[in-house]
């Protein structure tokens, strides 16, 4: 099982290949002409087309629904010299019942955590009078934006399943439920976790080209040209550009898949949907761990003669577990042996331990040097279409994202997929960045460059 799990989920450097030029090629569809889904990857227009430019000013909330935590924000922006004054979150989990809920208990939940954070607004923090306070909302999921401050979900991702939020205004839902709390702040800008992390990274560092999520969930964005967004001809951007939200998430052309993806797919609440999500973000390694696991116990291979009946609860080993486990450098493996024991009730020999590690290493490995050819070819679509704005200069590719900041094994294997893709000398051009939480604070300064009142004060 072993030898034929390595082969099917090997990705020599051509695989690599063909899979940046598909997403390559698959961006470019996706941007094609004609309104609701085409060929190609979603490629949603974010009306995102000015990045803060360092002198906005005032005070500035974000809103920040991931896929694993809801954090509240608040920040003081000072403008050019003083940029940001004073910041200060708050994170709670989101409760698993809100997430197969109604639509409205999930938003009374945001505006409720966003009421008790703004009651305790201290000193450091000021509106000018007469001013309402405006949030920034980053609404980690695909969303038909209409304009900067609206739009429509589209479908759940990461295992929500919150009835009556598809094809509904994210925007609205949150009005309302701030009116039943009621809080009077006014949403000035929707955006989508990557875009918050190209803008909140740009801020400081003007290189930065493309975001990356790398966590429960994943996705990319990246700035494009007008003129290569054939689907959005209506709108005029002062810049010329917009950012895309490409939700590669959707991507699947030509990944090496193997019967237990197939299985988790079928098995999930999105048979068919997100297979590039399923095959390398956070949400999913353990649990193909975990199949490769059950496959191998069932033909008597690993932990004795029967199956160990923990280790058949879905999701029971999450990635935090077999990220755990890898970094485990003791001699007899103790901690991969006392984590397979705690989660799933298995006790191990030595050399079972090495092949669970065997296994973990196998799907990590996947899963990051695919996420480096993703973004290689993001990379390659933008200097395709216009030489030397990738490379040749400094480019920088902001990531965020539990997955990437927790998971050493997972980091490099995506770093060196990268390099060999792009050759050493290219590579060099290219600075990877891990950007922490960015993401709500690149909401909150989304929020003040599309505010409503003059910035200027
Ligand atoms: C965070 C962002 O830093 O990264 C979130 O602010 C985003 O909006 C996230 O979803 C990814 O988080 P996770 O929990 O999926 O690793
Ligand atoms: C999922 C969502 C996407 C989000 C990503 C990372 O793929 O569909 O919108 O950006 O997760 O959180």
């Amino acid at each position: 099982i072993l030898t034929k799990l390595k082969r099917d989920c090997a990705t020599p450097l051509p695989l690599l290949q063909q899979v940046a030029n598909a997403m390559s090629a698959d961006m470019r569809a996706g941007l094609g002409p004609g309104p609701g889904p085409g060929p190609g990857l979603p490629m949603i227009p974010t009306y995102v087309d000015n990045l803060p430019t360092g002198n906005e000013k005032g005070l500035f909330y974000a809103l920040d629904l991931g896929g694993t935590n809801f954090r509240v924000l608040r920040v003081q922006l000072g403008g050019k010299d003083e940029r940001v004054i004073a910041t200060e979150f708050d994170q709670v989990s989101i409760p698993q019942h809100l997430m197969f809920g109604a639509s409205e208990e999930l938003f009374d939940f945001i505006a409720s955590g966003l009421a008790k954070f703004a009651s305790n607004e201290d000193g450091r923090f000021h509106v000018s009078p007469g001013r309402k306070r405006e949030i920034g909302f980053t609404f980690s999921f695909p969303v038909k934006q209409t304009s900067i401050d609206s739009g429509i979900l589209v479908k759940w991702t990461k295992g929500f399943a919150v009835s009556g939020t598809v094809g509904r205004d994210v925007v609205a839902c949150l009005n309302e439920a701030m009116e039943r709390q009621g809080l009077d702040m006014r949403v000035s800008a929707l955006v989508n976790d990557a875009v918050g992390t190209l803008a909140g990274a740009e801020y400081w560092d003007n290189d930065v080209m493309v975001a990356v999520i790398l966590g429960t969930g994943t996705n990319a964005c990246y700035v494009e040209q007008m003129s290569a967004i054939p689907k959005l001809t209506e709108h005029v951007s002062s810049s010329g550009k917009m950012i895309i939200s490409t939700e590669w998430g959707a991507f699947s052309n030509g990944l090496p898949l193997t019967e237990f993806d197939r299985e988790m797919d079928a098995a999930s609440i999105n048979p068919g949907e997100q297979i590039f999500e399923k095959t390398i973000a956070g949400m999913y390694l353990g649990e193909i761990v975990r199949r490769v696991l059950i496959k191998m116990a069932e033909e008597d291979a690993l932990f004795g003669k029967s199956v160990p009946p923990n280790l058949s609860t879905p999701f029971i080993l999450g990635t935090p577990v077999i990220c755990a486990m890898q970094q485990d450098y003791s001699g007899d493996l103790h901690r991969v042996g006392s984590l397979l024991y705690d989660k799933a009730g298995v006790e191990s020999k030595l050399s079972e331990r090495k092949t669970v590690l065997e296994v973990c290493d196998t799907i990590v490995k996947r899963g990051g040097s695919l996420a480096g050819a993703g973004i290689v070819g993001i990379l390659q679509k933008m200097e395709e279409d216009s030489k030397g704005v990738i490379l040749g200069r400094r480019s920088v590719v902001a990531i965020d994202g539990g997955l990437y900041e927790n998971y050493p094994q997972y980091r490099a294997y995506l770093l060196d997929s990268v390099k060999e893709l792009l050759g050493t000398e290219k590579s060099n051009d290219v600075v990877i960045e891990h950007t922490k939480d960015g993401s709500g604070i690149g909401a909150a300064l989304l929020a003040a460059s599309n505010s409503i009142y003059n910035q200027d004060f």
